[in-house]
């Protein structure tokens, strides 16, 4: 079998600046379509509580990186769940497995209970790959980008009124935090433990304490400037945010837009994200791309407002204890 002419490869951990450049640039492979140009390996850490374990690994072959491999825990789920990213060209499956290969060497990922991974409805052949180490699709996300030049600017003018029109006031999260009140993080708090337990994703989300929250919160700000809550008196009812690399503007992704169980299907989620998007075409971003659960009412509504679907993203699962068993006696014994 061909597993058996594995390349040979030499692995660092990420560390310096131009590490997390190869790394990004081997990241953005996985988003071929939409520029990623940046650091977004690097801020995609940057929300996790600090002692979340987690092994980032770049691969070299004859002194050229060809391979970003990392995993870290997800503490937002319930027992110990750890996310595996590989990234490599598409097609490279000897690579891609060797990157899951060099991961499970880390004890801890081998004992974890659950690994989730993510790979392109179009990219087939990462799929079969994936496969190969036990894991199977649990859950469906369309990844759906929109042209901001595409936009109708009085159309969204009009849905974005509709948060005045019902008495409520917008702001920027950079705004609301001026002054550092703590009682304004949790308000906030509350709000995204609300919203969070409401929103499909591949395990039940586990609330996690507000200290907790507050630690990767307090330091991040960020987005801040492109985040906006719809506040009700001095209750927050409504969010939505941006993230992806700051300096590049290509392409905003757009984050957590949700609205208080007590709000909902009054058009707020419509209207705050019309008036999101209007601030990223005024800012001079070209892109704008999501990924919600097709069981998500954001997916409708997100085609509402212009998203056009691209792929799937299929949210992948595996049991390491499964994996073990193979191992044991499939073939692909890693
Ligand atoms: C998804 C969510 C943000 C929608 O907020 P909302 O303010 O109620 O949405 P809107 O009032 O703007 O809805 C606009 C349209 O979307 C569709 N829609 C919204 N919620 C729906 C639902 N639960 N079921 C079916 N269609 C729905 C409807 O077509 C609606 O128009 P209508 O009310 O005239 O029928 C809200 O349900 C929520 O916060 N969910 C939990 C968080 C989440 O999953 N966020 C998205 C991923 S981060």
């Amino acid at each position: 079998m061909k597993d058996q002419s594995a390349p040979t490869l030499s692995w660092r951990p990420v560390e310096t600046d131009s590490d997390w450049d190869s790394a990004a640039r081997l990241y953005n492979l996985d988003f071929e379509g939409i520029a990623w140009p940046g650091d977004v390996p690097r801020t995609d850490f940057g929300t996790l509580p600090a002692d979340t374990p987690r092994l980032i690994l770049l691969g070299s072959r004859r002194g050229e990186d060809v391979v970003y491999a990392r995993c870290h825990g997800q503490p937002w789920y319930s027992g110990s769940s750890f996310a595996v990213r590989v990234s490599t060209w598409p097609g490279e499956e000897d690579l891609a497995r060797a990157g899951l290969e060099r991961l499970l060497e880390w004890g801890l990922l081998r004992s974890a209970t659950r690994w989730e991974a993510m790979v392109r409805s179009d990219r087939p052949s990462r799929l079969a790959t994936w496969m190969t180490f036990g894991f199977r699709v649990k859950m469906v996300a369309p990844e759906s980008h929109l042209d901001l030049h595409l936009i109708d600017e009085s159309r969204f003018q009009a849905l974005a009124a509709q948060i005045s029109a019902q008495g409520l006031t917008l702001t920027t999260k950079e705004e609301w935090h001026r002054g550092d009140l703590i009682d304004r993080y949790r308000a906030r708090y509350e709000f995204e433990m609300e919203v969070y337990s409401d929103i499909p994703l591949p395990e039940p989300f586990v609330p996690e304490p507000f200290e907790a929250w507050l630690e990767s919160n307090l330091p991040d700000r960020r987005n801040h400037h492109r985040s906006w809550l719809v506040l009700d008196g001095d209750r927050p009812v409504a969010n939505t945010e941006f993230h992806g690399p700051l300096h590049a503007k290509e392409s905003v992704q757009t984050w957590l837009t949700a609205v208080a169980r007590s709000h909902r299907r009054r058009g707020l989620a419509s209207a705050l994200k019309a008036h999101a998007l209007l601030w990223a075409k005024a800012a001079g971003y070209r892109w704008a791309r999501t990924d919600n659960a097709e069981t998500n009412p954001m997916f409708n509504l997100n085609k509402e407002l212009g998203f056009r679907w691209v792929y799937d993203n299929l949210v992948l699962e595996a049991s390491p204890a499964d994996f073990r068993s193979r191992a044991a006696s499939g073939p692909h014994a890693g």
